[in-house]
């Protein structure tokens, strides 16, 4: 069952068209920009996938995860999509467990790692209602979203950090990426929340949202600073870095037992922020 929330019809309708017969190239050169803003009639899979090779790889040194021991570890991808970053996930870490709201999306996930990744160590998991993970306290080492949560209204958001903390191993890392203020969204925000109106009207609505310049308008449902994240989770994470672009200023006022790190750093979007940090 899928929700019905305005803020999922983008990803309702990406997935309806992924959820057919067409061929995965296909599939990329119709949906393929919802994931990596993409798009052009030449478009396969494999260069799709490479983005996400490249976005693992910079990450995990931009992050400063390097020490991670992936092949040992079980990772879950909040918002894996059609498995852009799932393939090298299973490449280098013993498990995956690709998680989105859209179950087409995940379907063809699977066909993506069987090609390109290791197909023997993927699970799935549909997020049914946008928020909960119905996966046990304590199963995985590392919980890893990007360009998801800002995609969600504010409380699923901040819930499904709570349900990365919880699903996470005590000592094991969460890796999550966040989208914050930026001076542009003075006029941004407002229009995304009109846009997101016109998407419930009948008939007019789901066609609207089907146009990638309505969806860009309207697909970014909030904006999380740090401290609004960490007022809530800091108490149960230690050694918390907080990563953001080097073009920007953001600042951390909350004071947290253990030293919260900020560090500005090149090649992170100016309106991202990540944190890093270890369940306690
Ligand atoms: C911009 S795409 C990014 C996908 C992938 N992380 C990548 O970089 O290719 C956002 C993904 O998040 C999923 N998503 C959006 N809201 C979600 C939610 N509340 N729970 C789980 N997945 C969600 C969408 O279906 C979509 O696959």
């Amino acid at each position: 069952m899928q929700t019905k929330r305005a803020h999922h019809l983008p990803w309702r309708r990406a997935g309806n068209l992924a959820d057919n017969n067409l061929s995965a190239d296909d599939v990329v050169r119709e949906t393929g920009w919802v994931f990596n803003n993409e798009t052009g009639n030449d478009l396969t899979l494999k260069e799709f996938v490479d983005t996400g090779d490249k976005e693992v790889q910079r990450y995990i040194r931009l992050l400063e995860l390097g020490n991670i021991n992936f092949e040992s570890s079980t990772l879950l991808e909040i918002g894996s999509g059609i498995g852009r970053m799932t393939s090298a996930f299973t490449n280098r870490c013993e498990k995956v467990i690709a998680a989105d709201v859209d179950s087409a999306f995940l379907e063809r996930c699977r066909q993506t790692v069987a090609r390109f990744g290791r197909i023997d160590r993927l699970n799935t998991l549909h997020v049914v209602n946008g928020r909960t993970l119905a996966l046990n306290d304590n199963t995985v080492d590392i919980t890893f979203s990007y360009i998801t949560l800002q995609h969600c209204q504010p409380h699923d958001a901040l819930e499904l950090v709570n349900q990365a903390i919880r699903v996470t191993k005590s000592g094991g890392t969460v890796v999550l990426n966040f989208r914050t203020w930026v001076l542009s969204d003075v006029l941004l925000v407002p229009l995304g929340i009109a846009m997101r109106s016109l998407w419930k009207v009948s008939i007019v609505g789901p066609r609207l949202a089907r146009w990638r310049w309505s969806t860009r308008f309207g697909w970014q449902a909030n904006r999380l600073k740090p401290d609004t994240v960490l007022a809530k989770v800091a108490p149960q994470l230690s050694d918390i870095k907080i990563f953001h672009s080097k073009k920007r200023t953001l600042k951390v006022f909350l004071s947290s037992k253990n030293a919260i790190k900020v560090i500005p750093t090149n090649r992170i979007n100016p309106s991202h922020w990540w944190l890093v940090a270890q369940v306690s």
